[in-house]
């Protein structure tokens, strides 16, 4: 696999209905082989960039290459490429077999070879046997299997898929989403995948590409967009954080102090989330951090090396694998998550909270 190509680019696509602007002169490019997600919220634009790629929408100003061609004037059925959509599209009279067919039928091979590569895809799908069924008697996971199968029948060069996910119960959602990452590696076809759910993202990409309100924020590695947001708006996207309020007392090269409330806090430099990395004393900022990076002890001595405040527990959620826990540090509400649980715990208990400087992300206000 040579990840060096890149299969698709879109070069300044902008994107209007009436005087919405939907895309605001995005950029981006897939490389060969890679799984690709569009993350952001409903109405940021994720399927119109696909329908761009796929050629059912074309950009008011911007091109779309494919595999180094420019494509903006070609159609859809002359990109090579396979789709699913974000509703259910198989076709209702027709088998899966026949489904599977449609494309197939249009190319000049044998009957055997079109039976070949479709118990072949059928196979790959974990479908195999249920060839005679129509789309009705089917399950929904077992419907969006044969949609994926479909879209990967024709071979395509590219394979776009449009929350193929969405409207299916969470067992399902994660069993095919592991599903699609062995067989987007298997076959190694270029894909762009589309969701509004982080964790799919995050657990299904090479590179997660984040989108709000038409423009992209950020494009990295899963663990780069957690670990590194860029801007404000992706690290609050991805994943749960704490937020509090404070003002600058003091910097040095590396660390900057913040008094929030009635406590000082430390925030390496390098955790400035945004463009404005010019901070100085008095100014107001905010500070990030997730309930994962809080640490929760009985009593002062249990985590040494961090500074411990105390807090205490207003709320307590067991989420099966581990603990949600409500604490109240100086009148502040702050979400904990725990594996590392006391049994003695309850509301109203008095406890220790602290983090590591390095897991506080800080952000100027304007
Ligand atoms: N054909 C259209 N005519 C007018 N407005 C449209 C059209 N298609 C999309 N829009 C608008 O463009 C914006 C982006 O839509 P898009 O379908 O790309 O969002 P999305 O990110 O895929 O959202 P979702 O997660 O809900 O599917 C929305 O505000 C939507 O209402
Ligand atoms: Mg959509």
């Amino acid at each position: 696999m040579n990840t060096t190509v890149s299969d698709v680019e879109i070069k300044g696509a902008t994107k209007q209905f009436g005087s919405n602007i939907v895309l605001d002169a995005i950029d981006l490019e897939v490389k060969q082989g890679e799984l690709l997600t569009l993350l952001g919220p409903s109405g940021c634009g994720k399927s119109t960039t696909l329908n761009l790629i796929a050629g059912f929408l074309e950009a008011d100003q911007g091109d779309v290459y494919i595999k180094g061609k420019k494509v903006t004037k070609v159609p859809p059925y002359k990109r090579d490429l396979g789709m699913v959509f974000q509703t259910y599209s198989l076709f209702p009279h027709m088998t899966v077999y026949e489904n599977l067919n449609f494309g197939l039928k249009l190319r000049k091979i044998s009957k055997a070879e079109q039976k070949e590569k479709i118990d072949r895809v059928l196979a790959l799908v974990k479908m195999s046997g249920l060839e005679h069924r129509y789309p009705r008697e089917l399950s929904g996971g077992q419907r969006q299997r044969v949609a994926i199968a479909r879209a990967l029948v024709v071979e395509p060069e590219l394979l776009l898929l449009d929350e193929p996910l969405s409207n299916l119960d969470a067992k399902l959602r994660h069993e095919l989403r592991l599903e699609i990452k062995r067989l987007q590696k298997e076959i190694g076809v270029t894909t762009i995948f589309v969701t509004h759910d982080q964790e799919e993202a995050l657990s299904l990409s090479d590179r997660v590409v984040v989108m709000n309100a038409g423009k992209i924020e950020q494009i990295s590695t899963p663990t780069s967009i957690y670990k590194h947001p860029k801007t404000e708006f992706v690290f609050q996207f991805i994943g749960k954080s704490n937020s509090f309020e404070g003002a600058v007392v003091a910097i040095d090269s590396q660390k900057i102090s913040v008094k929030a409330g009635e406590e000082i806090v430390v925030v390496d430099y390098d955790n400035i989330i945004g463009e404005d990395r010019d901070i100085s004393s008095g100014d107001e900022v905010k500070l990030y951090i997730r309930p994962e990076n809080i640490h929760i002890a009985s009593t002062r001595e249990t985590s040494a090396p961090l500074e411990l405040h105390p807090a205490t527990i207003t709320q307590m959620n067991y989420l099966g694998t581990s603990w949600e826990i409500d604490v109240s540090l100086i009148g502040k509400s702050l979400q904990v998550l725990t594996n590392d649980y006391d049994s003695s715990w309850r509301e109203g208990r008095e406890v220790f909270v602290g983090w590591n400087p390095s897991d506080l992300k800080l952000i100027k206000k304007e």
